[in-house]
């Protein structure tokens, strides 16, 4: 049921990879994923392609502009988990979908200019809550983050963060090859082979902490709306 769109106009942000992720940990699980492939470069599409995609997820291509918000209802309807992956823009697709999602997770790097793109996500957020008349739950996620160096710069953009009341997760999804390589040898993140896959297990111990973080917050979510 609950659909959940990657969305950060800025290019390159991680909103394909962290999609990607999410939806692995979800299968992984026995939960059955709908991925819409809303990319223009369609990279999960060319993933779903390669051998190794489990029968419980299902990937939609070819969205248009016109058909989203139809697409999104018919596969909300029937099955459990819906995940988009948006374009790098923010068009009227982008804006259909996040009408359309219960939770929004924006991923954004260190940098400046996801910063921004980031700042423009939640402004268009906050527009189409007032459109739909609901709140549209979101977060930033913090993307490609170094693993040696997690603590002390990643306190201090969530702490600016914080203060501007933007939600952060608290899981950053940390530099990986396992999130490359994912794309290369197809399948989920478990499967790939440990050893041509570099830190695979820790690369899936951080994937499954992004999905239980995404599962608790839709959950307090429900409850608030109950
Ligand atoms: N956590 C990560 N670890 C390693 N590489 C990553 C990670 N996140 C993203 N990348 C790499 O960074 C590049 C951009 O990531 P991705 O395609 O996920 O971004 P995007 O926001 O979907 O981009 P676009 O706006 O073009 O759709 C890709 O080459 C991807 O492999
Ligand atoms: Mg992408």
């Amino acid at each position: 049921m609950p659909v959940i769109a990657f969305a950060n106009p800025k290019g390159g942000a991680g909103k394909t990879t962290a999609a990607l992720l999410l939806s692995s940990e979800l299968a992984a699980r026995g939960a059955r994923v709908i991925i819409i492939d809303a990319d223009p470069e369609r990279w999960i599409s060319q993933w779903g392609g390669l051998p190794g995609k489990p029968d419980n997820v299902e990937i939609i291509g070819d969205v248009t502009e016109d058909g989203i918000v139809d697409v999104i209802e018919e596969a909300a309807a029937r099955t459990q988990f819906v995940i988009i992956d948006l374009e790098g823009t923010a068009s009227l697709m982008v804006a259909n979908a996040i009408g359309m999602s219960d939770m929004v997770v924006i991923p954004t790097q260190g940098g400046s200019m996801d910063a921004k793109g980031a700042a423009k996500m939640i402004r268009l957020i906050h527009n189409q809550e007032r459109m739909v008349r609901r709140p549209i739950p979101h977060g930033v996620l913090m993307t490609r983050t170094s693993a040696a160096f997690a603590s002390r710069a990643l306190k201090n953009v969530r702490a600016q963060l914080d203060k501007a009341g933007i939600a952060v997760f608290t899981t950053p999804i940390v530099e990986r090859a396992a999130y490359r390589d994912i794309f290369d040898y197809g399948g989920l993140l478990r499967d790939l082979p440990s050893a041509q896959v570099s830190n695979l297990e820790n690369a899936g111990k951080n994937a499954g902490a992004f999905m239980n973080e995404v599962l608790s917050k839709l959950k307090d979510t429900m409850r608030g709306a109950a």
